[in-house]
């Protein structure tokens, strides 16, 4: 077959690749037999349409307008996240689940905007009309300005009109969810809708250079309503987290093309709106006049900024069948390792002991270096010992009971003395401590509990023979 038209492809090997115009059961390259399966039509050259070539261009001669100009939301919390505000022609999506306060924030950013003299519209799908401008007017406090303008639309297809033709200084769809796109299959919500809406509406905010601020509904169970749906389409997407019950809110950043991703906020719901908190650290710690068991502090990080929190912990005999675990602010399998690395590695046997473990102040915390505190306001609580005064504590815990480095130590243990914390147990790594603060360094759980003042007391009310946790105690 050496200097021939090369065949029309019809057949592949799947061994060798080898190609062929008509099906043979054995293939005539490799010589295996049955590996040819039916190629993948493509276009014939001769019907291809012959395109002109493309323009190229030096990065260097864009235009420095062309940089993003940011728009202020007027909300100094979620201009930070937002690595200064709203980009023309950006896309961002704020998600969340209902009632966690989505509506409420971009409300205060609206506001802001159009007192600021700026036109924005606001798309309202979920709520009437009525219902949003009386949220409007709650939080203003005075009459809304002409600026602030309202579209009672869910066709995709008008918006992105509306959009083209006013171009306003910033549009806000509430939500996503509830649009529909006439010609595409199935109701409004649906997987399809959203992101045909989605793209519909996008692509008229950026040939109109105006951003565009989407708001998607979170499910309790999962994130199938829209953010993870959206991802790929959109230039932002931050995230309202927290408990419906409290008044914490966390704004993340889970994608941001225009600045850092390492930004959060943290806000308190209130009368007038989300109002963020400016020094977080002292929320989460309990005021008490003495010390008391069961309960320690640690620094953790959240978007890079260090957060002074609290563990407490309660532990009782547990009565009959599977001793209870109730945790709440923290990961429940961690809090269920670090219960079975008590018990074997540090003379602190839980097994028979209804826990309970929570942090204060509604935070939740995913971070590896609260392990040593938890594990800490666990044995405390057991042996009903309070940790050593003003006493943080920091680090990971492996299965074989050692304390695991954690990342910016130094960070922390400046916030600990800030916050006048007067002694820190850490992982055996080099660190640098802050004048005041006494460093302990601790390279095994048990040496952790040792430091923090706490001594193991045999119960004879354990259902667990002392011999056996003595056997796995490993100084
Ligand atoms: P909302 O922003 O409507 O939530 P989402 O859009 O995420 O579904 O607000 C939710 C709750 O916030 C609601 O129960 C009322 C409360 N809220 C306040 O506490 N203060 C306020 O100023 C506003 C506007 C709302
Ligand atoms: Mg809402």
């Amino acid at each position: 077959m050496s200097n021939k038209k090369p065949p029309l492809v019809r057949f592949v090997c799947t061994h060798c690749d080898g190609q062929f115009s008509k099906w043979q059961g054995r293939c005539e390259t490799c010589g295996s037999w049955g590996t040819l399966k039916e190629a993948v039509p493509t276009v014939e050259n001769e019907t291809r349409p012959v395109m002109p070539a493309g323009k190229t261009a030096a990065f260097s001669s864009l235009k420095k307008t062309e940089a993003h100009n940011h728009l202020s939301s007027g909300v100094a919390a979620l201009d930070r996240v937002l690595g200064g505000g709203f980009v023309a022609g950006s896309i961002s999506l704020i998600g969340g689940e209902p009632g966690i306060g989505k509506s409420t924030l971009i409300a205060q950013a609206t506001l802001a905007i159009a007192t600021g003299g700026g036109t924005v519209l606001y798309v309202t799908g979920e709520e009437s009309p009525t219902q949003v401008g009386r949220r409007f007017e709650r939080l203003a406090k005075k009459p809304l300005p002409d600026t602030l303008r309202f579209l009672d639309q869910t066709e995709s297809g008008v918006i992105a009109a509306t959009i083209s033709s006013e171009k306003p200084t910033l549009t806000i769809i509430d939500s996503i969810q509830t649009l529909r796109s006439s010609g595409v299959a199935g109701e409004p919500g649906n997987p399809t809708q959203i992101r045909a809406s989605a793209s519909i509406v996008g692509e008229a905010a950026k040939r109109a250079s105006v951003p565009l601020v989407l708001v998607g509904q979170v499910t309790k169970d999962g994130d199938l309503a829209g953010p993870r749906l959206l991802e790929h389409l959109v230039d932002s997407v931050l995230m309202l987290e927290g408990d419906r019950s409290q008044e914490l809110r966390i704004l993340r950043v889970l994608k941001h093309r225009f600045g850092p991703t390492e930004e959060s906020a943290l806000f308190t719901m209130e009368e007038a709106g989300l109002m963020e908190l400016i020094d977080p650290s002292l929320r989460f710690l309990q005021e008490r006049s003495a010390p008391v068991s069961g309960s320690i502090a640690s620094c953790t990080l959240d978007g890079g900024r260090p957060i002074v929190c609290e563990v407490q912990s309660l532990v009782t005999p547990a009565g009959f069948g599977i001793p209870a675990r109730r945790i709440v602010g923290l990961d429940p399998n961690r809090v269920q390792l670090l219960i079975a690395v008590l018990t074997r590695r540090a003379r602190c046997p839980l097994s028979d002991q209804d826990v309970f473990v929570n942090t204060v102040g509604g935070l939740r915390i995913n971070d590896p270096a609260t392990d040593v505190p938890v594990a800490l306001a666990l044995a405390s609580a057991l042996w009903d010992q309070p940790v050593r005064e003003r006493t943080m504590a920091f680090g990971e815990i492996s299965l074989s009971g050692e304390i695991r480095p954690i990342p910016r130590l130094e960070l922390r243990l400046k916030e600990a003395q800030r916050l006048g914390y007067t002694t820190a147990i850490v992982p055996a790594q080099p660190v640098s401590a802050p004048k005041g603060l006494t460093v302990l360094t601790a390279p095994t759980l048990a040496k952790a509990v040792e430091l923090a003042g706490l001594k193991p007391i045999h119960r004879a009310s354990s259902k667990r023979p002392p011999e056996e946790a003595e056997r796995f105690f490993e100084p």
